[in-house]
């Protein structure tokens, strides 16, 4: 469809002088339109919608007054579509707020100085142009959005019956449980010989498909089980929760030290944290499992947390997922702020445990 000029301003007001000040104000600009009362107004929006820039709408007015004419454009959803600004007398704050509340875009009070009516009107119309492109390319975005995730829904099903992905899948399963017993194995053995246990607990988890298939078209790969194993390494996950930041360090040096893993990437959030403040040890490891006719590496992320900073890793989870929150700036600075007192906290316990070990020491 063809988009129409948009060179009219509308103007609603039943005093003659006022209109005619208001029409000497905007001819240079705009071809003025003009309505001596609501009725009229109503007419006008209806013949010039997709052609104006605005209306000017005077609040008391014969037959419909201006209350009744926005009243009037909402049921017809018109409010969105032009911006109406208030031209009027009334002094009163109660006045302006019930405008603003109704949807006015600004109150602009009688007399009338050419200077201010000009500026408020260019100002008013650019930001309401700016608004409606801002939410068409919202409404696009989340179109596009609602699109991709169809298709992945799709190709997920798709693959989801297939036997090579399901194969793929089975072998991650087997590498998690590789990797559960190898922690297993040391907390047996640590509680054995130390009494005392290495972490706290360990959970694990399988990317689920959907995730699966997300990531790799947000990493711009094609969705295909080859890419699957090559392009993701997280697509196993165990995660670890110690009670100190030590016991961290010695079980991921144990448990890389093992002569059939291979250390593929570290990442050491604990000594470099995140901007938001993030904290965990990462490593990918690179596990064999040995299937009936075959030995294979496969890919394996491990997380190894203290309790408080999984704690915090939970809520900051929470308001990534979380649309319109209120406030989100202020959250994410205190958010930032826990985390670096986490950091310090779970070191301060540390040094307690410390004195508590050697007072035992020693008695
Ligand atoms: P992802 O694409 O998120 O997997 O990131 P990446 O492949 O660059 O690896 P990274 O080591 O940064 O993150 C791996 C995983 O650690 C994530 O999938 C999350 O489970 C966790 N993680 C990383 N950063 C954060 C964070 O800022 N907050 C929380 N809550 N978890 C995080
Ligand atoms: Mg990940």
């Amino acid at each position: 469809m063809k988009k129409k000029i948009q060179n009219r301003i509308l103007v609603a007001d039943d005093g003659e002088v006022n209109r005619e000040l208001l029409r000497s104000m905007l001819e240079d600009d705009y071809i003025v339109e003009m309505a001596e009362d609501g009725e009229q107004a109503l007419k006008k929006l209806e013949k010039y919608l997709d052609e104006s820039v605005a209306l000017l709408l005077d609040l008391h007015m014969p037959k419909l007054d201006g209350y009744a004419v926005i009243a009037r454009m909402k049921e017809k959803g018109w409010m969105s579509k032009i911006p109406v600004l208030i031209i009027s007398g009334e002094g009163a704050a109660e006045v302006e707020n019930k405008c603003f509340e109704l949807g006015a875009l600004d109150f602009i009070r009688k007399p009338f100085n050419t200077y201010v009516v000009k500026n408020r009107i260019r100002n008013t119309v650019e930001l309401f142009v700016y608004k409606n492109q801002l939410e068409q390319e919202v409404e696009r975005q989340t179109k596009a959005l609602k699109k991709q995730k169809q298709i992945i829904d799709i190709q997920a099903e798709r693959l989801k019956k297939e036997n090579s992905f399901n194969n793929l899948m089975m072998q991650y399963r087997c590498a998690i449980m590789e990797v559960e017993t190898k922690f297993k194995v040391l907390n047996e053995e640590f509680s054995q010989e130390y009494n005392r246990n290495p972490f706290e607990s360990m959970s694990t988890r399988l990317k689920s498909p959907e995730s699966i298939f997300e990531k790799l078209l947000r990493k711009g790969y094609p969705i295909s089980v080859k890419n699957v194993e090559k392009h993701l390494a997280d697509v196993a996950g165990v995660r670890v929760i110690c009670s100190f930041p030590d016991d961290i360090y010695r079980l991921a040096e144990m448990i890389s030290n093992q002569d059939d893993i291979i250390v593929l990437e570290e990442k050491d959030y604990i000594k470099n944290p995140k901007e938001n403040g993030y904290r965990s040890l990462h490593l990918i490891l690179d596990i064999p499992i040995f299937m009936s006719n075959e030995k294979k590496y496969m890919k394996v992320e491990v997380q190894f947390r203290t309790i408080a900073m999984d704690f915090w890793a939970s809520l900051e989870h929470k308001l990534k997922y979380k649309k319109n929150v209120k406030n989100a700036e202020e959250i994410v600075a205190q958010l930032k702020e826990c985390a670096e007192s986490i950091g310090s906290l779970d070191y301060r316990m540390m040094k307690i445990r410390d004195k508590i070990d050697s007072d035992r020491c020693e008695k």
